[in-house]
């Protein structure tokens, strides 16, 4: 394990926090990052919107019935140019993977495995701006990052919430507020899933959303159905080779059902490290849109050495989704789905290369203590997963 380990979060104790409130209870965290500013610019983020290549949202809060507007971006310059001078709020998903700079923020949340991770997404506000009250299937910590937003929840987390069937947004119908709490830069509200929430700008506002994924269980075991069903030969049909005369001829006999249990028992048959390998396939899945990353120009074992002699850290690619699993064969890191064998040889670099980013040069040159060693984090540049940091713009 490495000697350096991600920043921590003010006025955060993980074990207390993770006991607590972790899926259970919202937490406001008073200046968890203090003096923060955001190094994004209205007029930067407003850029962002025009990119087609970052989904964007616009939500709007009209004076007309049904009262909310939502537009899809990318925004063309006169769009933004155009917008009011209140009630409106502009959502940029994905931005750590966009502008990996970006990215040192979630290095503060590695107390919370890489497989929970989800995305940055930045909201910028106009004065009374939001989204409308509502709930995310996501834990979530939602950090002001510039101005102010009051931030009204319900903490009592019902059951039964209407959502709203006239509008393209799914609001709720009706909310009522236990909690009510204004948040300036570097304070940072938790909310668990499911919790009904609403959030106004009081000024020209920048939250970042931190977002946390868990895989939906339907969806898991799909992928495991999926996995048995390619172990099963397409060719084989059910036999009933030396079967007795039928007792009537409507009846399913009893040695036939013997039969298909049996052979649908052994198909569903599983051990545990079916289950994890499947499991940390799943939640190493790429989102679509990242998930062609290729290094342009292949680097050798040679211009690794060079580069990493030079100081230049690695970053890993926010884009890439990462996971170590130790099995009874060894370690394996998945990186997009895919898992590669970590040799023992390997492993000590392997585990500093993953536990941050950018892993120092000077950490990895130490650990890179074999041929095979510059082959493994070759190849892992080259497929995309990690770059050099003053690479970093380039990159997503
Ligand atoms: C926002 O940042 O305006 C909305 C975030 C949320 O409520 O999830
Ligand atoms: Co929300």
């Amino acid at each position: 394990m490495p000697a350096e380990f991600p920043p921590q979060i003010s006025n955060l104790d993980p074990d207390r926090f993770l006991a607590r409130y972790w899926q259970r209870e919202p937490l406001l965290i008073r200046q968890a990052f203090p003096g923060l500013v955001s190094p994004l610019s209205a007029e930067e983020l407003a850029g962002l919107a025009l990119e087609p290549e970052i989904e964007s949202r616009l939500v709007r809060q009209t004076g007309t019935a049904p009262g909310w507007e939502l537009r899809h971006g990318p925004f063309t310059e006169e769009d933004i140019t155009t917008l009011p001078s209140s009630h409106w709020t502009l959502l940029l998903q994905d931005i750590e993977k966009h502008l990996p700079r970006l990215a040192g923020i979630i290095e503060h949340f590695r107390f919370i495995p890489d497989w929970r991770i989800d995305d940055l997404m930045i909201s910028y506000a106009a004065p009374g701006g939001s989204v409308g009250p509502h709930r995310d299937n996501y834990d979530v910590f939602l950090l002001q990052a510039a101005g102010h937003r009051r931030w009204r929840l319900d903490r009592r987390q019902p059951v039964n919430v209407r959502e709203r069937d006239d509008l393209p947004l799914r609001l709720l119908d009706d909310f009522t507020a236990t909690d009510e709490w204004l948040l300036a830069p570097g304070d940072m509200l938790y909310l668990p899933p499911r919790v009904p929430h609403h959030g106004v700008a009081e000024d020209h506002c920048q939250t970042w959303s931190i977002g946390f994924r868990a895989p939906r269980v339907q969806e898991l075991l799909a992928d495991m159905v999926e996995h048995l069903l390619a172990r099963v030969d397409a060719g084989r049909y059910l036999d009933d080779a030396g079967r007795s005369p039928a007792s009537h001829p409507a009846l399913i006999d009893g040695d036939t059902l013997d039969k298909v249990r049996r052979i649908m028992r052994n198909a569903l048959a599983t051990d545990d490290g079916e289950i994890d390998r499947c499991f940390a396939a799943h939640v190493t899945e790429p989102k679509p849109a990242f998930a062609d990353k290729n290094r342009a120009r292949p680097l050798d074992r040679r211009d690794l050495r060079r580069r990493l002699n030079a100081g230049v850290d690695l970053m890993r690619n926010p884009a890439s989704r990462l996971a170590l699993l130790e099995t009874s064969r060894g370690l394996l890191l998945y990186a997009d789905g895919e898992p590669r064998a970590v040799s023992a040889a390997l492993q000590e670099l392997v585990y500093a290369l993953t536990a941050q980013s950018p892993a120092p040069a000077a950490m990895l040159s130490k650990l890179m203590t074999c041929a095979d060693s510059e082959e493994f984090l070759c190849e892992l540049v080259n497929a995309g997963h990690w770059f050099f940091a003053d690479e970093a713009e380039d990159a997503g």
